[in-house]
């Protein structure tokens, strides 16, 4: 007998965007994302805005990614929706909008792990290739920096982390300082590409085993440009570029460094990248380049699998479905989700 498909309809909304997704199995049908442009004329996410930003946008982003997947409601088999971690207001948004929608019309409950999502975004069907267990798992993100042993779907292991700020906060605070707009991470890798990565150096901290730090690499960057800056108030204008690729190139290594010693302590010859930071062209050519070297398999995610979406929440929906790990409407939103 043929096996009737899946249809999930996923949600996310941890942080600043509100993102729903249809998938038909392993398949991405619809993918729509409203970012919540509120944020940048703060320099960051304000936590409040993002909440009401999200209810204001959940209800037209679902309807949008029914219609463009020309799915109807009555053939959704489960929800899938980010517990978190994130903004707890944030993820409450999503929480409450997919158990809502799931005893509205009968269906299960999927809780997806965001960390998760950002990784086994890889498994999404389309022609990148797909990644065979056990692998490193390398997450950069605005909220996260982490190295996970991942075992199997749902066996992970975290072997390591950034002690203080996340990889991507280091991108955006480096570019404030700057007087880049926010989210700064994308635009110090643009203005990087016709910089000089030497011009300026940075030390890259010593932190012991697989953990890390960013956050006095920052304070050396804000130090630096104060200092810089008293003598000669054009130095940024002046230097602009260079000074983006210098601070991208330290950035990188520091989370290199523990790269290549996961790999060596941990005997595993798959990489796998995921999380806004994975958008980065420095951090994947890099990447690229060592994989040549070191005959390692480096799986880098699509573009637009990088930054928070809700096809990798859908991807995890699935696999949840196949094995029937339902959710249930007592489990609550968590900012501080583990593994
Ligand atoms: O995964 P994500 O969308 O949200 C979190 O879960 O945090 O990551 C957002 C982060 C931001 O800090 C943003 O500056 C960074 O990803 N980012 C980049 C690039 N694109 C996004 N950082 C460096 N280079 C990029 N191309
Ligand atoms: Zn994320």
């Amino acid at each position: 007998m043929k096996q009737q498909p899946c249809y999930i309809l996923a949600i996310e909304s941890s942080c600043d965007d509100t993102a729903a997704a249809i998938l038909r199995n392993d398949e991405v049908l619809s993918n729509i994302i409203a970012t919540q442009d509120v944020h940048k004329q703060y320099g960051g996410v304000v936590p409040e805005l993002a909440s009401r930003a999200h209810q204001q946008n959940i209800i037209p982003v679902v309807d949008q990614a029914l219609k463009e997947a020309g799915v109807s409601k009555s053939e959704l088999s489960a929800i899938a929706y980010t517990r978190g971690p994130g903004l707890l207001g944030s993820l409450l948004v999503g929480t409450s909008f997919a158990k809502s929608m799931s005893m509205g019309l009968d269906i299960p409950l999927i809780d997806v792990n965001h960390m998760q999502a950002h990784l086994l975004a890889h498994f999404i069907k389309d022609e990148h290739p797909t990644p065979t267990f056990p692998f490193l798992g390398v997450t950069v993100s605005g909220g996260h920096t982490q190295l996970v042993l991942v075992k199997d779907y749902f066996e992970f292991e975290l072997i390591g982390t950034t002690l203080d700020d996340a990889i991507g906060e280091a991108f955006d605070k480096c570019g404030k300082i700057l007087g880049l707009g926010y989210p700064a991470g994308p635009i110090i890798d643009k203005l990087a590409k016709t910089g000089n990565s030497k011009a300026f150096s940075f030390p890259v901290p010593k932190v012991p085993g697989l953990n890390l730090s960013y956050s006095g690499f920052k304070t050396n960057v804000i130090n630096f440009i104060h200092k810089n800056m008293q003598k000669d108030t054009g130095f940024i204008d002046a230097n602009l570029n260079d000074l983006c690729a210098s601070i991208q190139y330290t950035l990188i290594e520091i989370i290199f460094q523990k790269i290549e010693k996961a790999v060596d302590q941990h005997q595993v010859s798959k990489v796998v990248l995921g999380g806004g930071v994975s958008a980065n062209s420095g951090l994947r050519s890099k990447l690229e380049t060592t994989a040549v070297q070191k005959g390692w398999n480096i799986y880098l995610p699509p573009l637009a699998y990088t930054t928070d979406n809700a096809a990798m929440i859908g991807i995890v929906g699935y696999l949840k479905h196949q094995k029937e790990d339902f959710g249930s409407l007592k489990e609550a939103a968590s900012a501080r989700l583990k593994f």
